[in-house]
This record gives structure tokens, sequence and C-alpha cells, in this order.
């Protein structure tokens, strides 16, 4: 293949139509191509100038500060609430969907031998804690197994079955976007499936905010969501919210016992101790940047269409066959199988993928799931054509080595 490489930091292509944001709105190292945007995400210059003056401003006077608190963090909560399309007083602040999730787990009570089901797909911090809290009741951890290919009705079905055999499900957790393998799981069947059976469910939606237009509505009536801000709505590390139905909300206490304690829900998560919240109060910043610069709309049909072509393009150059990955795929998010000897587990992709990063200087996310070793490559509005064809040319010589030494 030839191609035309430009340096990771210049333009190209279809930059800047319909006024999205491009690498220069962001404070990424142009010297790197950053391809893996699901993990952490990034911000745009404009809300780091914001969360810097608000910083400023919490030094200048701590006191002042600490009294206006209140009413800020409730005009920011009613922002990203809109965002979701969910009211403020289902929403509370978390710092990540880690905490989301955790608050969850920390407010039931599973009554001994009862099941909590999660997946093969459930990230992996999570289900650590959702093992922890279920050994503490003495309840029981059942997994459904998922495979890539799975239509809609198999999950349905799968789900069915294990609802429906052996002990109570007193909760499902269940994923929006899996982390490892990039599937957007059919939450409105699978939590029909859970409620039928009596089950509440938790969805981990730490991928949802931007991606989806309409996260809650797809999590269709589920117990509890938990997502991130910080991953593609961009907004600051620290930034996630926690929705609850209002027949549980009440349940829910923060984490960190604070003087908060003794307001309701969402009000009591406001306050959890002496911490630094001008992440929430500028994550509205970030909602605002997109939806001036193009809309979220177009931010998603860009990524689709940017993410769409590198996988595609990633698979010829790997020759690898997308046959069992292409259903309920993720948008923006994609995956390509690799080698059967590559990322054989976790630890062995995270090797390979530190040795992408420092040969190549492209940051990728290499996965590891039931034995597989998948390139997870994301797409954000800031990424080009160019920058996947970079890696198209490159990596096949490198996996090639690193095959040659796992023999
Ligand atoms: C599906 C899923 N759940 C939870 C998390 C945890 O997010 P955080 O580290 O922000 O708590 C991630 C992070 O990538 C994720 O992909």
């Amino acid at each position: 293949m030839t191609t035309q490489v430009q340096a990771p930091g210049t333009t190209g292509g279809d930059e800047g139509t319909a006024g999205l944001p491009t690498l220069a709105d962001f404070a990424l190292d142009p010297e790197v191509r950053h391809l893996n945007h699901g993990s952490f995400g990034t911000v745009p210059r404009p809300v780091l100038d914001r969360l810097a003056a608000l910083r400023a401003e919490m030094e200048s006077n701590p006191d002042a500060w600490w009294r206006t608190l209140t009413g800020r963090i409730a005009a920011a909560r009613a922002e990203v609430a809109a965002f979701l399309r969910t009211t403020p007083d289902a929403l509370a602040f978390v710092p990540n969907a880690s905490s989301g999730a955790s608050t969850v787990l920390a407010s039931l009570r599973f009554p001994r031998g009862a099941r909590v089901l999660m997946t093969d797909h459930t990230y992996g911090a999570v289900a650590m804690g959702v093992r922890r809290v279920a050994a503490l009741h003495g309840a029981v951890v059942d997994t459904v197994h998922v495979p890539l290919d799975a239509s809609t009705e198999d999950i349905a079905s799968l789900f069915a079955r294990k609802l429906g055999s052996g002990a109570p499900v007193a909760l499902v957790v269940v994923d929006q976007i899996t982390s490892p393998t990039a599937r957007l799981f059919p939450l409105p069947e699978i939590v029909a499936a859970s409620h039928a059976a009596g089950a509440r469910v938790l969805v981990d939606g730490a991928h949802a905010p931007g991606l989806l237009a309409d996260p809650l509505g797809h999590a269709s009536g589920a117990d509890y969501w938990t997502g991130n801000l910080h991953k593609w709505t961009c907004g600051p590390r620290g930034t996630a919210a926690l929705v609850a139905a209002e027949d549980v909300a009440q349940e829910l206490v923060p984490l960190v016992n604070s003087w908060g304690a003794p307001n309701p829900y969402p009000h009591r998560f406001d306050e959890q101790g002496t911490q630094d919240v001008t992440g929430w109060l500028a994550v509205p910043g970030s909602l605002a940047f997109f939806a001036e610069r193009g809309g979220w709309d177009a931010a998603r049909a860009r990524m689709e269409r940017t993410v769409t072509a590198a996988q595609a393009l990633l698979a010829e150059a790997l020759g690898a066959d997308l046959a069992g990955v292409s259903v309920h795929e993720a948008p923006a998010m994609r995956l390509i199988p690799l080698a059967a000897t590559l990322a054989t587990d976790p630890d062995r992709a995270a090797a390979l993928q530190r040795r992408v990063a420092a040969e190549l200087r492209c940051e990728v996310s290499i996965t590891s799931w039931d034995g597989r070793g998948f390139l997870r490559l994301s797409a954000h509005v800031y990424n080009r054509p160019e920058e996947y064809e970079y890696l198209a040319e490159r990596l096949p010589a490198l996996f090639a080595a690193a095959e040659r030494e796992a023999d």
C-alpha cells in the first residue's frame, strides 16, 4: 500500500468541515497519534482554561468558594441532566463510573444465596467489585457468556435462560458499551428480561455519554445507570454521572461519609468531604463546546465514519476477518481480531500495547477477551484518516515480529 503520510500534527482531509473541532482544539501532543480516545478521553482547550480559572478562583478565597458551591453544583447537574435527557433529581455527580458502580453495589443487601449476574464482557474493575460485594453477602456471582457474534435474540435468550434457572437473581450488572470487546449491548431486551425475573439492573454506561444520543433511553428503565463524562464528552477527569430510578434513588449514599449525608438524593452526593469539584463545574463547558462546534450529531457521524473506514483499512492491512465481530459494534470503537498467538491474556495485551506506543508513537488499545487478542480502535472528531493509514503501514511488521517472538 502506498500512502501519503503527514506529520501527525498537520491538518488534512475534510478537517474542520461543519465547524467540528480539530486536533488544534485539544492539548494532545501532536507528535503522537492518539487512536485510543475510549480509555481516558481528553479535554478541549477552552474547558482546560475554564478549569484553570475555577481553580484560581478556589485558591483565591477558599472560604468564599466553599460557600458558593451548592448552587453552582446544582446548576451544573441540571445542565448534565438535560444533556442526558433526564431530570436533575435523578442525577448525582460521582468521580467516575467505577465509583458509580461501587455506590450502587454498596447500597444493596443481597439475600444469602441470591445470584448477581454479569457477563464475560463486564469491565474488569467493576467485575472485581461485584465479586467482592457478593462475597460479603454470601451471594453468588453468575456469568452470562455472550459470544461476539451473538444476535439480539441470542443475547435475550442467553439472559432469559440464566435468569430462569437456579437461585433468584437480585442484580444484573450489564455494560452498555463493553470495554474489551467494543459491543453495544441490546439493553431493552436485557433489562426487560431481568425485570421480568424480578432482578434489579445496573447499567455500566461508562462509554455511553457522547457516543449515544440518548443513553438513558437505550438503558430502558434500568434501576441504576452510571456513565463517564470524561470519556466521549471530553469532560475533565473526575466527572461522571449516576442516575437512579425514583423508587431506589433514596437508598443510595455516597461512598464517602460527609456533611451532605442527611440531604436527600442526589444532593447528598454534592458534598463528599473537601474535594475538588472544579471538574463538575466545568463539564457543562465540554457539552457546550461540541454543541457549538458543529453539534453532537455531526460529531457522532464524523466519529462513526472515521472509525468504520479505519477498521476496514487495518483489517485489510493485518489480513483480519471481521465477520465474527460485525454484530452489535459500538459507535466510534471498533475491534480488529489479532493473530491467535497475540495478546492471549491481559498482561500480554498490555505489553503489546506498550510496544506499539514505544515503537510507532501510536496510542491504541490492545485488549484480550476469551483468550483472543484484539486491536480496539477509537475515533473522536480530532482523528484523521492519515493517522490510521500510518498505523496500517507499520503495524503488520510489528505484529509479525511479536508473533515470531511468541513462538
Ligand atoms: C465499561 C467500563 N466500565 C467502567 C470503566 C471505568 O471507568 P473509570 O476508570 O473512569 O471509573 C471503564 C473504563 O474504561 C469502562 O470501559
